[in-house]
């Protein structure tokens, strides 16, 4: 059985829409396959979705279905907001106050729970989830080590080191980088070279380039072939847990 040394693991990104549910919901997928009791959480999902009255988190669907997850969708995304803004501001136009207390406390039970949760960031490590608290705040404040998803292409090496070092800064543990949305048609020089480039200057193994899949879709719930397929193109065994203890 693969090892866990922590009690979590915190899946940021780049930036948006850069494929965080994607590979959170196959590294959900893996160690699940593997035997580990896996949990996903979405602390706070901005842009959710209206449906016959209710809002929900696409993110938060995607990541139980991937995972296996049969926990129940409020605790796993406390907060699920309509605006498609940075949650602070989707927050104040909703009405909401964002209290850090109910994630916590949904964080706290989703891990006695599980052995391993795996919990999905929004937007990237600078969102600010409240007007003076930002989302690499709630990675310090939950103690996770931090997996970072980027893209593929020309400008990844800039964007990449930028959230892996600033993370680095702030003495969170980074455990592993995933290039996500890899196109073998249209890889040119960058794409072939990025990978190595990122994992020298920042000392944090790749642990896998997970290809584009016509066949996934978050927004309508389609895992496709990407469980199969990040069995093959990702290893977990890679991730560098160190001799962090999860806190
Ligand atoms: N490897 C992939 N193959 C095919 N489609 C992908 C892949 N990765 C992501 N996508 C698609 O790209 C879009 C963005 O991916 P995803 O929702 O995982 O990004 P995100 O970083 O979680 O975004 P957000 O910041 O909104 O949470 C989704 O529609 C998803 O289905
Ligand atoms: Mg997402």
């Amino acid at each position: 059985m693969v090892s866990v040394q922590a009690r979590g693991l915190f899946v940021t990104g780049t930036d948006t829409g850069v494929g965080k549910t994607v590979v959170a919901g196959a590294l959900g997928a893996l160690f699940r396959l593997r035997g580990v009791d896996v949990g996903v959480m979405k602390p706070v999902q901005s842009g959710g979705v209206r449906e016959g009255g209710h809002l929900f988190s696409e993110d938060s669907r995607f990541l139980r279905k991937a995972a296996g997850v049969d926990d129940d969708p409020a605790l796993v995304n406390p907060y699920c907001l309509e605006p498609p803004a940075s949650p602070n501001v989707a927050a104040s136009i909703s009405g909401v106050q964002i209290d850090l207390n109910v994630i916590t406390t949904a964080f706290q039970k989703l891990t006695s729970l599980h052995e391993l949760l795996i919990v999905e960031g929004a937007g990237g490590l600078l969102v600010p989830i409240t007007d003076d608290f930002l989302m690499a705040d709630l990675v310090v404040a939950l103690g996770l080590p931090l997996v970072v998803v980027a893209r593929p292409n020309l400008g990844t090496i800039n964007h990449a080191l930028l959230t892996l070092r600033y993370a680095q800064h702030l003495g969170i543990k980074t455990i592993g980088t995933v290039i996500n949305g890899y196109r073998e048609e249209e890889a040119g020089i960058p794409e072939k070279t990025s990978p190595a480039i990122i994992e020298r200057l920042s000392g944090v193994p790749i642990i896998g380039t997970l290809p584009y899949l016509s066949s996934v879709d978050v927004s309508s719930a389609r895992l496709g072939d990407l469980i199969e397929t990040a069995g093959r193109s990702l290893d977990i065994e890679k991730l560098d847990w160190g001799d962090s203890d999860g806190g």
